[in-house]
């Protein structure tokens, strides 16, 4: 989403792990892997997927290709086969699995609501169908505030209605977004808890509530994204003293989040910010040991399937060439960036899978700095959500912002007036953050890459 501060290139790269045999939760297998297919002593090479084999500590013996039974105290959800299965074994343990595989993405009603409002709007009869067409791509949904969580009983109960009827299992995909004292380093997404004001017991009730409405509909997959910007924040912001009060609260509510939406079999990815934030050299190892230790201390459960990049962001999955803001950082784009952290959580004990948001990515060279996160003027909706995503590394490209959406007010009045949504390369003037921006959505629409 944002980026701070962008650090230059102090700490080089860990070395490339050069062995005969591969360290423990290193690959040792897949399709097109030219290294090691051995493991060191204590861990197992145990096929994940085609793609992949992992060396997972223990000498117990690898999942077969056949269906591996869940473990029994894990939920419903993820148990139940996807309606069309992927060639491996789709009931094997979740860390095996892609959730994205054999499911259909539940369109979000609040979005298509959106969407077809600002079609209606258009006279251009072209673009006007384009506009309208945006509505049957899948996007998450923000529950950005406690009151909007009711609706996910909803459209839980309308994706169950659809999966019944149509013999295909749903996915219903969401953002948790509501942490006290959110938004730490900037202003233009703070919310409605503050730690002063019994924000942590606030934020438990918000997940209890999200929990509630999930554990009424226990065949309906869930996917979330886990609170955009705040580990990375705590990664780079700590020199900000909002960030630096708010460090444990946030880890104990991320923590919360992580055990209690695991225990309902939630499918989870937390925020890691993006190429221009913890992409850089000095940044990579910190930030790998932060969702490690964040992964370890939630139990490390294989419902905690791994990383969110690029989250409301414009960075390109794989950039033609490297846009001049990212000034020598040799991650440029996001593919660079989660194929550097990836081995990096892995030696931590984290095996990390990702997704991507490029619901705004299809244009790019459009910043004067690569910190720049607000409403960036020209940009396109990118790259239609896919599991077709040609790494080993990423579950799936998605569309996590849902474009139209705004960034942050342009108003200097604001209390959540933040300066960079009035910079040269913002698009102004610009509503309240979360509101429908009628011109911004319209040159997503007519700058789409590829075209609508
Ligand atoms: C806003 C949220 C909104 C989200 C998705 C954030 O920047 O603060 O209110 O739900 O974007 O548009």
């Amino acid at each position: 989403m944002k980026s701070f501060a962008a650090l230059y290139a102090l700490v080089a790269l860990l070395p490339a792990l050069a062995s005969a045999q591969s360290a423990e939760w290193g690959q040792c297998g897949g399709i097109d892997w030219t290294g090691s297919t051995s493991c060191v002593a204590g861990s197992t090479c145990t096929k994940l997927n085609d793609y992949y084999s992992q060396c997972i500590p223990g000498t117990a013996a690898p999942p077969s290709s056949s269906n591996t039974p869940p473990p029994t105290s894990q939920p419903g959800s993820p148990t139940s086969a996807p309606t069309s299965a992927p060639t491996s074994a789709p009931t094997s343990a979740p860390s095996a699995s892609n959730p994205f595989v054999g499911v259909t993405p539940y369109l979000s009603p609040y979005y298509a609501n959106e969407v077809q409002q600002a079609a209606a709007a258009i006279s251009d009869a072209t673009l006007k169908a384009k506009a309208a067409s945006v509505a049957n791509i899948p996007t998450f949904t923000w529950f950005d505030t406690v009151s909007k969580v009711a609706d996910l009983g909803t459209y839980l109960a309308d994706a169950q209605s659809i999966q019944n009827s149509t013999g295909q299992k749903q996915v219903v995909q969401i953002v948790v977004y509501d942490l006290p004292d959110r938004d730490c380093a900037a202003k233009a997404s703070n919310g409605e808890f503050s730690i002063a004001n019994n924000g942590q017991a606030n934020y438990y009730n918000y997940i209890d509530q999200l929990v509630a409405q999930i554990k009424k509909f226990p065949d309906v997959r869930v996917i979330a994204v886990i609170e955009p910007d705040s580990l990375a924040n705590l990664v780079t912001n700590l020199n900000v003293q909002k960030c630096a009060n708010a460090q444990t609260t946030y880890l104990t509510c991320v923590n919360y989040a992580l055990k209690q939406l695991a225990s309902v079999g939630v499918y989870q990815y937390m925020d890691a910010g993006h190429a221009g934030w913890l992409g850089w050299p000095a940044n990579l190892t910190p930030a790998a040991q932060l969702f490690a230790q964040v992964f370890k201390d939630a139990g490390s459960s294989p419902f905690i399937k791994g990383l969110a990049t690029n989250v409301a962001n414009y960075n390109a999955l794989s950039a033609a060439s490297p846009d001049p803001i990212t000034q020598g950082n040799a991650n440029y784009d996001e593919i660079h960036y989660i194929n550097a952290l990836a081995p990096v959580l892995q030696q931590q004990g984290f095996p990390a899978t990702f997704i991507v948001d490029q619901g705004r990515s299809g244009q790019q060279n459009l910043r004067q700095q690569w910190g720049d996160w607000c409403n960036i003027k020209n940009a396109g909706f990118g790259t239609r959500p896919t599991t077709n995503t040609g790494s080993q590394f990423i579950d799936s490209i998605v569309w996590v912002k849902p474009g139209g959406e705004c960034d942050g007010t342009s108003n200097s009045s604001s209390p959540r007036f933040d300066s960079t949504c009035a910079l040269s390369d913002a698009d102004q003037p610009a509503p309240e953050a979360g509101t429908w921006f009628q011109e911004y959505f319209q040159t997503l629409v007519s700058r789409a890459n590829p075209p609508l």
